[in-house]
């Protein structure tokens, strides 16, 4: 049993990818899944299409691979963090599954601050409520559809509903368990006190793991649906974010990881369930037993470039979008881009804020346009960046940066300019799904930790220095950028 398989059921689809016990990428496949929007604000989707597109992965993998399900020693679980997926009794679903994007909830997240006090909520569960966590989506469902509350036995994160259908079990990672801000961040286990404050029942949620923990393993009707065999050893994995920064090394305080996907993400380990005590940063659980890690999240940074791209020049490839930018000079002739296509959450929290191209006149081309979105991403990105340096709760000596906007050369020298940094990429570029992987090879014993997994698999391959002139320019251009938001807040929310 030589190799190791990682899941990861992401927003966009679900991929599966086997490695061997060297960490080489054997092989990988997706398959993609829908999203809707059937309301302002909202953002959903069928668990249904996960299990599909789950299942046809799995399947695809093991025939391009040539791989015998009999050869998998352990699959370890990924995916979108905080969505809210109810089950009745008999494990069927209730509704669409209410996404991690999605930004109906203020009313709520008010409630939960009213409920437990803003304060004591940072104290236990290292957040403030945000309409992108899972509890206040748990409150939205019981005010305004009774019928499927009342009907509710079982609270299921993205994953583990995937997880509950290949092995029969309820389970959850405290890494993805924290993000429900359910959780006690000290304890790593849900916390009664919030519970109890929000009248939610502890029954209706899943047993919590460490993320190298084995939480079941796959039944004879799920072997018979993908080809994987029966009793192969299923860890309980990691949110999207924890296992992304496992699979690219990011274990240990000093090492940060950035990540420019659909969202774009700052994150820090911390060795101690250490808290921003504004709630500025999200503070939850680590992959790794015994860390911790902050995080800052902008909710559009490569969806800002994929909106733009989608817009403006359906269907042309992102290399040929991106070349002309790299002529224009740095701050556009005067334009800069706020990223909040789709609401914000750091360091503005803020499900009414709305993007903007500020400072256009009539010698601003695409390119300039294009540059601005990039430029504006990386802006968004260093707040985050600031407040985790500023905490004092970790130190930074290098930054991680994987997702596909890291593919562009131009946006990761705009980003070690914007925060005068060294940016570094590394072998391992696909994700969540290998940070999985690794977890599951922990998990079964061929790792004997998640640090000696990541010195075995992970090399860097690539390093970006930051430009003395440039940092000089970005810094004038920062201050600029951070003005833009509150001036156009109130007019943002007017318009919303
Ligand atoms: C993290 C978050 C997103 C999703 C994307 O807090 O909400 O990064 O996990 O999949």
């Amino acid at each position: 049993m030589d190799y190791l398989m990682g899941i990861d059921v992401s927003t966009t689809g679900v991929k599966a990818l086997i490695i061997a016990r060297d960490g080489t990428v054997i092989a990988s496949a997706n398959t993609n899944q829908p999203i809707s929007t059937p309301f302002p604000l909202w953002s959903e989707q069928d668990p249904a299409d996960w299990w599909k597109s789950s299942l046809n992965s799995i399947r695809q993998v093991l025939m391009q691979s040539g791989i015998n399900g009999e050869q998998i020693a352990a699959i370890g679980l990924t995916g979108q963090m905080h969505g809210l997926t109810l089950l009745d009794e008999k494990g069927i679903v209730l509704r669409p599954a209410i996404l991690w994007n999605d930004q109906r909830t203020a009313v709520q997240c008010d409630e939960i601050r009213a409920r437990i006090g803003r304060k004591r909520l940072i104290e236990i569960t290292g957040n403030d409520a945000l309409t992108g966590f899972t509890a206040p989506k748990i409150l939205w469902v019981r005010h305004n559809e009774p019928d499927i509350y009342a009907r509710t036995r079982h609270i299921l994160l993205p994953k583990d509903y995937v997880r509950y259908l290949l092995t029969g079990v309820f389970a959850v990672d405290c890494a993805d368990g924290a993000g429900t801000i359910l959780f006690d961040l000290k304890t790593r286990d849900w916390s009664p006190e919030v519970l109890k404050a929000l009248d939610i029942p502890l029954e209706w949620l899943p047993k919590t793991y460490e993320s190298i923990q084995v939480t079941g393993t796959i039944t004879a009707e799920a072997a018979a649906l993908t080809g994987l065999k029966a009793g192969t050893l299923v860890v309980a994995g990691g949110g999207d974010q924890a296992a992304q920064a496992v699979g690219v090394g990011a274990v240990r305080p000093g090492i940060a990881a950035l990540t420019l996907g659909t969202s774009g993400v700052v994150f820090a380990t911390t060795n101690g369930p250490f808290i921003e005590p504004e709630g500025r940063l999200h503070a939850f659980c680590h992959a790794v037993p015994d860390r911790w890690h902050l995080m800052g999240v902008m909710l559009s940074a490569a969806g800002s470039l994929r909106w733009f791209r989608d817009t403006l020049v359906p269907g042309m490839d992102y290399e040929s979008l991106i070349a002309p930018a790299e002529k224009v000079k740095a701050g556009c002739e005067g334009l800069l881009f706020l990223p909040y296509l789709t609401g914000e959450r750091t360091p503005h929290p803020d499900p009414l804020a709305r993007g903007a191209f500020a400072g256009l006149t009539v010698r601003h081309t695409r390119a300039h346009l294009t540059r601005a979105v990039l430029e504006g991403v990386s802006f968004g990105l260093r707040d985050s960046f600031e407040l985790i340096k500023t905490s004092g709760l970790t130190e930074i000596q290098q930054v991680r940066v994987s997702g596909g906007g890291a593919k562009s050369q131009l946006w990761r020298q705009i980003i070690a300019n914007v925060f005068n940094v060294e940016l570094v990429t590394v072998n391992t570029i696909e994700g969540a799904a290998y940070g999985a992987a690794l977890l599951a090879g922990v998990g079964c014993g061929i790792f004997s930790d998640v640090d000696t997994a990541c010195l075995h698999a992970v090399k860097i391959t690539d390093t970006t220095s930051p430009q003395a002139d440039e940092v000089e320019n970005y810094e004038h251009l920062y201050a600029i950028y951070r003005d833009l938001y509150p001036a156009l807040s109130e007019i943002s929310h007017r318009l919303g």
